[in-house]
């Protein structure tokens, strides 16, 4: 089958199965071309939570598919790339989760939602890239445990002083490999464009960069910004929503390796034949989802 063949396909099934399909800002350009919707991971769980199709088929990477589950417990939801994992999530178990608690038993556990659905069902919040400051600064509770992203862990530290926060050992591979150094060299090639971040960077890049966010934060960043060149620092998927948006800018990425295997596992003939056959269903424990929607809802409510 050609390629418009396969999107015709995939467009007739999804009106007769009343589907949706959502996908990430990293995935391929062809899949974010044919979504529904795109957004980054707050707004992809907000858009699990409010919509009114009965099938969710989603492009993205496994904890994303599990949080559209937890947070659309009557829907089906398909993940198109069932491989597809997060090495982040993978770093923190439901067993260091409970050694922290009870090395800081009076601390709220905020779990980043690259996390698997076992590990947020014993957090007390759940938050993302674009929330995380807001919500750790917003909780009533005065001491946290911040896992397990360390990086985004630290700048939540550094911009929400007033709370004792304790973090773990985890990191993003992809972001985390991008050093100081980096940045100060595609500075010294490109001296006039900004340099835009994503949290998950380590400390020392944060802080060289002139802004650093979410996807969607970025994306709102370039619009807004006067200068015709940007240095960005995330996966390379981001440049298919960054071009189409800016015509007229030049975007140049931070480091060649700022590509998630795992997001481009995502194929059109996979969207087709998940779609055709309803296969790689997300199926939870009905107590995992009860105590993962409880971190999940409250991340929510405080966004
Ligand atoms: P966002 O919150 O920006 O969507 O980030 C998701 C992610 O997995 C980054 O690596």
């Amino acid at each position: 089958m050609d390629k418009e063949t396969i999107i015709e396909r995939i467009q007739e099934l999804k009106k007769s199965k009343n589907a949706v399909i959502l996908a990430h800002l990293y995935q391929n350009d062809e899949i974010q071309e044919l979504a529904d919707f795109t957004g980054d991971s707050l707004e992809l769980s907000r858009k699990a939570a409010a919509t009114d199709a009965d099938v969710i088929v989603f492009c993205g990477v496994r904890f994303m598919a599990e949080t559209a589950k937890i947070l659309s417990p009557n829907k089906k939801v398909l993940l198109v790339a069932m491989n597809a994992g997060c090495p982040l999530a993978d770093m923190i178990t439901p067993k260091d989760v409970l050694e922290m608690k009870n090395k800081y038993p009076q601390a709220a556990v905020v779990t980043y939602v690259n996390s698997s659905a076992e590990v947020k069902a014993i957090s007390d919040y759940c938050c993302t890239s674009s929330n995380a400051i807001g919500l750790v600064r917003n909780i009533p509770e005065k001491e946290v445990i911040f896992i397990p992203d360390m990086n985004l862990g630290s700048y939540v530290k550094k911009n929400v002083p007033e709370k004792t926060i304790h973090l773990n050992e985890g990191y993003c591979p992809i972001h985390h490999q991008i050093n100081e150094q980096d940045v100060l060299e595609i500075r010294g090639k490109h001296p006039n464009a900004p340099v835009y971040v994503h949290p998950e960077c380590k400390p020392e890049v944060s802080a060289q960069a002139d802004f650093v966010g979410s996807t969607a934060a970025i994306l709102k960043k370039v619009l807004q910004s006067v200068a015709k060149e940007v240095i960005i620092g995330t996966d390379k998927g981001i440049f298919y929503r960054l071009k189409k948006e800016n015509p007229d800018k030049n975007f140049i990425l931070l480091s060649p390796g700022l590509y998630c295997n795992d997001m481009k596992m995502t194929r059109l003939e996979d969207v087709h034949e998940v779609l055709k056959s309803m296969k790689n269903e997300i199926n939870l424990n009905a107590n995992i989802i009860k105590s993962a929607g409880m971190a999940l809802n409250r991340m929510l409510k405080y966004s």
